[in-house]
């Protein structure tokens, strides 16, 4: 497994207490935004996580199949959630022209060489089938991330090395829509792409932390921290925070119909 995927594995139910209340509502925005109804479509859902984009679907009347590198992510609440598979989203044990259409809500901003990842959401998916895909707009970004990181340096936290290499090698192949656009001609997908702005005006202070201590980056190391420390940085994190500005999340949406 990939680092990126055991950390994501060691985050599990963290990510659903906190991130999880952003991005269920971000793969609702995203699912409806597909070019062709999923209404009674087996759907793969690639980078599940924690079921956001897979309930989304169900939402809207299809049938969601997830898939993700991260076991633990799977695991979380598997009793209510869709048959699942373990599998890079680059190599799906998937057989071709097998799905009505693919999710991929920001999963495919994790890995280097998204064309391959596009490629065989192209292979897997029906004519008349559509992809979807979501990742991190470059102006993405809100106060929350950087006094939560600072907080959490000051209590010892040391990124690991997958998290550069994410931000620096994947996240900005997916991060404009003229980007993505080509990622997709690459893999051989005549896709169209456009920045969607989701604001989030009910989010208080505690919940932008608990977005932000949820992340994989950093929950290992907030699971990792006594009660007693994990209250310290908490309250150091809503310090730095203050009067929080609305949360408003900026996403490259990419869609292909086949
Ligand atoms: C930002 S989370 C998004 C999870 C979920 N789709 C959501 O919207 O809440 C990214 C997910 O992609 C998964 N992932 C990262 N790289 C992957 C890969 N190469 N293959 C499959 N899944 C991957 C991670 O394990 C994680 O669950």
């Amino acid at each position: 497994m990939p680092l990126v995927g055991k950390a994501y594995s060691a985050t599990g139910a963290a990510w659903q207490a906190g991130p999880g209340r952003v991005y269920d509502r971000l793969a609702e925005v995203l699912v409806d935004l597909s070019p062709v109804p999923l209404r009674d479509r087996r759907v793969l859902d690639v980078g599940a996580g924690t079921g956001a984009a897979s309930r989304a679907i169900r939402r809207v009347g299809g049938r969601p199949i997830a898939c993700d590198v991260a076991v633990g992510m799977l695991a979380v609440d598997r009793r209510r959630r869709p048959p699942a598979i373990a599998a890079d989203v680059r190599r799906l044990p998937v057989a071709s022209r097998s799905c009505g259409a693919l999710v991929a809500a920001f999963s495919f901003n994790h890995v280097p060489d998204p064309h391959r990842a596009l490629a065989e959401a192209a292979r897997v998916v029906v004519p008349g089938g559509a992809v979807l895909a979501s990742s991190y707009a470059t102006d993405d970004d809100h106060p929350a991330k950087a006094a939560v990181d600072r907080a959490a340096r000051e209590a010892g936290w040391v990124p690991e090395p997958w998290v550069d290499e994410l931000r620096q090698r994947a996240m900005p192949k997916l991060a404009t829509p003229a980007a993505a656009v080509a990622a997709a001609k690459r893999a051989g997908l005549r896709a169209e792409a456009s920045v969607i702005e989701a604001e989030f005006p009910d989010l208080q202070a505690a919940d932008l932390l608990a977005w932000r201590l949820g992340m994989a980056a950093v929950a290992p190391f907030v699971a990792s921290l006594s009660d007693e420390g994990r209250r310290r940085l908490s309250a150091r994190a809503l310090d730095l925070i203050g009067e929080p500005e609305v949360l408003v999340r900026r996403m490259v949406v990419l869609r292909a119909r086949l």
